[in-house]
Parts: structure tokens; sequence; C-alpha cells
């Protein structure tokens, strides 16, 4: 393809601003793994579980946990080859731009919004939720309109309802966090491994403690009989339900983003990927067997689960760590998903597709602080309108969209760079990236269809500002335009 760079080339080309400037190499394997737990471990298990088993998949949400790993396996293994072959910022946008061109890298990178930032804003409405409940504990009553979605339907003291207009807390988190990410990577890292092993504790304390209550009888059956319509429990119930808890496992792929920062990212970024991967995998088909062991599936369709799990059994006073660890967990989600997002649009930026701004690095804080910033307004506005539900499956399906482009360039890169050196290799090429695409298939198969028509219609907008903007203003455009003159 014409607009195809080479690797090396590529590689040249993304260090550093046009002042010099450049990201700073900080990170080792540790903070790299966990940055990769930071952004796995969040809304996925501590709200989203509970719903799911509830509407979807009952017990047998345990299945649609192990499905979701199982995908996330084949493309991690797809996301480790990529980010040692090319260790720079930018994840799949990176790879997809190496071996199909610029423009399904724009496609990419644009889809990898909804991830991102869109995943981001998802968090913090969580985040609010758990937030909200823990004043509410202290005696601390926020009124319902500030802390919903633009137009829920809302409850208020006296029994009335109301409409919401706004959820101020989830807007607040979000720009208190784009405040620490625009001040530097190393201090956000730190914060971020304390906030990593606090919510690590909680989510093991949960499954340990929890497992000397389980009751064996809410597991039968383990897969409820289907309702009648596709997706409400039955097979087709343990499908649905694992599309929707997939956005449980978004975050090990951020780990891509930080390749640029690692301080030996050949085995550095695999270790990351993988090891972030398969802790959480593990933990999260444990917590929810032990959830499910512990309350009847149908009364887990509330907004913090896991804390009813622990109150149903006598265990009220694990309910306040759990909350705690739950605000520690969507707040590391939530950091590395905007650091993630702001890194993407860096390198978007340097190959021209987006306006210079995004690739303006602080003078002292070697940060992409302006960039940083109008993500961090954008992601808290849509945080502050929008519902969960919604949110959630948009990253989902958006998410899963990515995966698939990214397991076909790791098999379309064997061919195209079949010499350049690979620390790190897919066992079973073609297979395993072939697998990974129908998985992640069949979980987007799941999904309802009014999800399906919102990624077309933002994909289609994506597409519009690729021709009135991106294509004219590409790095490669220009370049083949001099050449020819
Ligand atoms: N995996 C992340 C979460 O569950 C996005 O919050």
């Amino acid at each position: 393809m014409a607009s195809t760079l080479t690797l090396r080339k590529r590689l040249e080309d993304l260090t550093g601003d046009e002042e010099g400037h450049s990201l700073t190499k900080s990170l080792n394997a540790l903070s790299i793994t966990a940055i990769g737990i930071g952004c796995i471990i969040g809304a996925g298990i501590f709200v989203l579980t509970g719903t799911a088993a509830a509407n979807y998949a009952g017990p047998g949400i345990m299945l649609s946990f192990a499905l979701g790993g199982i995908a996330c396996a084949f493309v991690g293994l797809c996301y480790a080859e990529l980010s040692a072959l090319i260790p720079v910022s930018g994840s799949s946008y990176t790879y997809t731009y190496a071996t199909l061109g610029e423009f399904f890298a724009w496609v990419i990178g644009w889809d990898l919004v909804l991830e991102y930032a869109m995943g981001a804003a998802t968090v913090s409405v969580g985040w609010s939720g758990y937030m909200v409940s823990i004043l509410r504990d202290l005696g601390i009553f926020l009124p319902p309109q500030l802390t919903s979605s633009l137009g829920a339907s809302v409850k208020l003291a006296d029994g009335s309802t109301a409409t919401g207009v706004f959820n101020v807390p989830a807007a607040l988190i979000v720009l208190l966090l784009t405040f620490l990410l625009s001040r530097g990577t190393k201090e956000s890292a730190t914060a971020n491994n304390i906030m990593v092993v606090v919510k690590l504790a909680v989510v093991v304390g949960f499954i340990v403690i929890g497992a000397f209550y389980v009751d064996t009888s809410h597991w039968s059956p383990m897969i409820p009989e289907n309702k009648g319509e596709f997706g409400e429990f039955g097979w087709s119930g343990v499908l649905r339900g694992a599309g929707v808890v997939f956005f449980a496992y978004i975050g090990f792929d951020a780990v891509s983003t930080a390749a640029q920062e690692a301080k030996k990212p050949q085995t550095d970024m695999p270790i990351g990927i993988l090891g972030s991967l398969g802790v959480c995998t593990v933990l999260y088909i444990l917590v929810a067997a032990v959830l499910t062991g512990l309350v009847p599936y149908t009364e887990l369709n509330v907004p913090d689960p896991i804390a009813k799990g622990a109150d149903a059994v006598g265990m009220g006073w694990f309910s306040w760590p759990i909350k705690i660890g739950a605000i520690a967990g969507l707040t590391t989600v939530m950091l590395v998903l905007l650091y993630g997002q702001s890194r993407i649009f860096y390198t978007m930026s340097k190959d021209g597709l987006l306006p210079p701004v995004f690739a303006k690095i602080h003078e002292k804080y070697d940060t992409p602080y302006l960039s940083q910033w109008m993500i961090g307004g954008c992601v808290a506005l849509i945080g502050g309108l929008l519902p969960i539900s919604l949110l959630g499956e948009m990253v989902s399906i958006g998410t899963l969209f990515a995966f698939i482009l990214v397991c076909g360039a790791v098999i379309y890169l064997r061919r195209s760079e079949s010499d350049a050196h690979r620390p790190f290799r897919v066992p079973g090429v073609p297979v395993v990236p072939i697998l990974g695409i129908l998985f992640c298939l069949a979980l987007m198969a799941g999904l309802p269809l009014d999800t399906w028509i919102r990624l077309v219609v933002w994909m289609a907008i994506g597409l519009a500002i690729y021709f009135a903007y991106s294509r004219h203003h590409s790095v490669v455009q220009k370049k083949a335009g001099t050449a020819a003159a």
C-alpha cells in the first residue's frame, strides 16, 4: 500500500516533538504490569458483573468471564508481539499505521476514542455511584439531580421523582485526574501503584473471605433457562453477558500505549500485557463464582453488587473496605485510560492526522498537557451527561472492533515484515490471531442492535473528519506531494 511506511522509518519518525522534547523513559516491567492491572480491574467487576448476572447470564456469568478471558488471551498475545516489535506510543493505532497505512490507522485511532475516552467517562459514572454511596453512609446527601445523567429519572428523599441534570462527581474526578496526569507520568505512576495494591487487596479479600460463605445451591441451574428472547439467559445470555462484562477486561492493551516510556520495551511490554491479563482473568472468574454463590443472581441488579454480596452474608463490616477499594480501583482505571488517550492523540498528531497541539510537550513536566486537558474537558462533559449502560456497551463494541484489527495486523505483518526482529512471537500464527478474531466477533454478535448502530454512526463521523481534515494535513500525503513536485 502506497501510504505504508516501513517499520524502521516509523520508529525514526516517532521520537520527540518539533522542539526536541520527548517522553521520558521512566517505567519498568512492574510499573507497566501495575498500569495494566490498574486499568483492568474497575467498573467491569465492581459494577457491571451484578447487572450482567441478573439480566443475562445468572451464575453462568462465570462462563461469560471465561469466554471474555479466552478472547483477550488470544488478543493479548497479538498485542505483546506488536508492542515489542513496535515500541512506540499509540497502541493499536501505531500497529495499524505500520501495517495497513494511514487510512486504516485513522479508522482504528478514531475507534479507540470509544475505548479510552468513552471508557474513562463510563468509569467516572461508576466512581460517582460508589462515592455517593460512601457519602450517604457518612450522612452527607447530595441532590440526586446533580449525581445523575441528563434526563434520568431520580428518586428524591420525600419519595417524589425528579429529572437528572448533570453527574457532578463524575465530572469532578475526571478533571482532578487530568490535573495529576498533566503534571507528569512518574508521579501519576506512584499514585497508581498505591491504588492498585488497595483494590487488589479488596478483591482478593472478597474471594478468600466470601468463599467460606458460598451456598452452592445458588449455582443451580448454572445456566438459567432462556426466556424466549436472544440474550435473556440460556446460552445466548451467557454470550450477551460476555459482551457486557468484556468491559471488565479492557485495559490490558492500554499497557501498549506506554511503550515509548518503558525502560526495556522489548521485555517489559509482553510481561506487562500478559501478566496483568492473566492475574485479572483468574480473579474475575473467582469473584463471579463467589458473588453468585453468596446471593441469588436475581438480586444482583444493584450499583454496588460486591458490597451487596458482603452484606447478604452478614459481612456488613466488609462493605466499607469494598467501597473504598472500588473507588481506588475505578480511579486507577480512569487514570490509565485518560493517560492512554493522550498518548494515542500524541502519535496521531505527529502523523499529521490531528492538529499539532495534541503533540505539544510541556517544557517542565514532559507531558502532552494541552491534549490532556482537552481530553479531560470532553470526558468530564460526557461522564456528566450520559448513563453508564449506554457508555459501557459502546466501549465494549468499539474495543472489540479494534482488537479484530490488531489480530489481523499480526497476520499481515508476519508476511510484509517477515525479517523484522520479533523479541516476542505469538505461537501458532495464523491460528491464534484467527481465533482471536472469531472470539471478538462472537462477543460483538452478543451485543444489542442499537449498540451496533451507534458504532456505525461514530465511525461515519470519523470518516467525515478524515476526509475533511486529516487527509490534507497528513505527514505521508505531504511527503508524497513534495516528492511529486
Ligand atoms: N476494565 C475496566 C473496568 O472494568 C475498563 O473498569
